[in-house]
């Protein structure tokens, strides 16, 4: 039976991996500066993963959301303690869109109004009410496209004080830092105005958080670099180091009612055990600290090579821009280099989302490659 071919792929089979490194079927190793598309935090087959993963399913893989699990309370307090987001609760689901489905969902029972606010060039997931609120026509089909979305240039704090000010918008949902967009961020301005003004028009403010949080931004989640108290948190990516799970922190002004929320899968027990040795290892290796310290090394070395145009993000969520468009670039790192790097809507951006584990060592055969890569190119044209 064929697949359904919906993914362009790279003719690459990746069969292990170990911390920062990959290695193919062929046996070929691959530096990770992709991290599986932002979801790697703690490195590849990391033992504290793998002991909990084994343990739990030697136990007790699955049971219901119909009994106690214990885990799902130890994650939650785990992550308040991490994350420094004391009073939320949280709501564990299976992955980034379903989290801001959720998310989205919450602040339309919370007000009682169903508009969302979102920005160009933002993603949040390909279901229902998180592919409408997506910058991107291609994906959202006639079934999505009966939301009601506006959707907003960053930065435009005039445009959403006129939309909130409407009175039926449920939510703002904004990326901190914006992934597949590009790595633009809006302005410390446009956040914190933002945050005032859902707070003044009974309109939740949704912290997407699926990419830019666990870590990678150099604070636990982005938001955390503004003063802003953001209603929903979504997270999903990192929070599970591979395994599917995602979550929302809520604020305890929106009350949980049976019934509301629900999920089969959602904070499992294996799930749990995974998102648990995320965060304990997050803790115990220091990778929020690391991540601040090989961004700013990883920042200064891309400050001298004159073919790096702009360099945006922040921490482990990076993008190189050139004056060319990187597609071939791309091919030549993992083709010829044995380096993953992504893309980006932005097709001149290189996007570097490595593990939260990367050493400055890794950084320097990033770049001594890079140097070579880009002498061959200017070489060819
Ligand atoms: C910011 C953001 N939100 C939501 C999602 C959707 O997550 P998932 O693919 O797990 O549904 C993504 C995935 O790339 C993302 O980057």
């Amino acid at each position: 039976m064929p697949l359904f071919d919906v993914y362009p792929l790279y003719n690459v089979t990746p069969v292990s991996g170990k911390d920062i490194l990959v290695y193919d079927d062929e046996g070929t190793e691959y530096l990770d500066l992709y991290g599986g598309h932002a979801v790697i935090s703690i490195g590849h087959a990391h033992p504290n993963y793998v002991d909990a993963i084994t343990n739990q399913v030697n136990t007790l893989g699955f049971y219901s959301n119909a009994i106690q699990n214990p885990l799902q309370k130890q994650l939650a307090d785990k992550l308040e303690a991490l994350s420094g987001c004391k009073d939320y609760e949280l709501f564990l689901c299976n992955s980034g869109a379903e989290a801001n489905e959720n998310a989205l969902k919450l602040a339309s029972f919370k007000t009682g109004k169903k508009r969302v606010v979102a920005f160009s060039k933002g993603f949040h997931g390909r279901t229902s009410a998180a592919v409408a609120a997506t910058d991107n026509k291609n994906i959202i089909a006639p079934i999505n496209a009966q939301q009601a979305v506006t959707i907003l240039p960053l930065n435009d704090v005039e445009g959403v004080k006129a939309e909130l000010e409407k009175g039926d918008v449920c939510a703002v949902i904004v990326e901190f830092i914006q992934g597949i967009g590009g790595l633009d961020q809006g302005t410390v301005e446009f956040f914190e105005q933002v945050d005032k003004l859902c707070k003044a028009n009974n309109t939740m403010f949704i912290a997407d958080e699926i990419q830019c949080g666990y870590g990678r931004s150099g604070k636990f989640f982005a938001f955390q670099h503004y003063n802003v108290t953001p209603d929903i948190i979504s997270m999903a990516k990192g929070m599970g180091n591979g395994f599917p799970i995602g979550g929302i922190l809520i604020h305890p002004d929106i009350e949980a009612k049976y019934g509301m929320l629900g999920t089969t899968f959602g904070g499992n027990h294996l799930a749990c055990a995974a998102g648990l040795a995320v965060l304990n290892t997050i803790e115990e290796e220091n990778l929020i600290e690391n991540t601040n310290i090989i961004s700013e090394y990883f920042v200064e070395k891309a400050k001298t090579i004159p073919q790096i145009k702009n360099i945006k993000g922040r921490g482990l969520m990076l993008g190189l821009e050139f004056d060319f468009e990187v597609g071939d670039l791309r091919k030549k790192l993992i083709y010829d280099e044995h380096i993953f790097t992504g893309g980006a809507a932005n097709k001149k951006l290189l996007r570097i989302l490595p593990p939260l584990t990367i050493k400055k060592e890794h950084v320097d055969q990033f770049f001594e490659t890079l140097k070579k890569v880009l002498e061959e190119i200017q070489e060819t044209v």
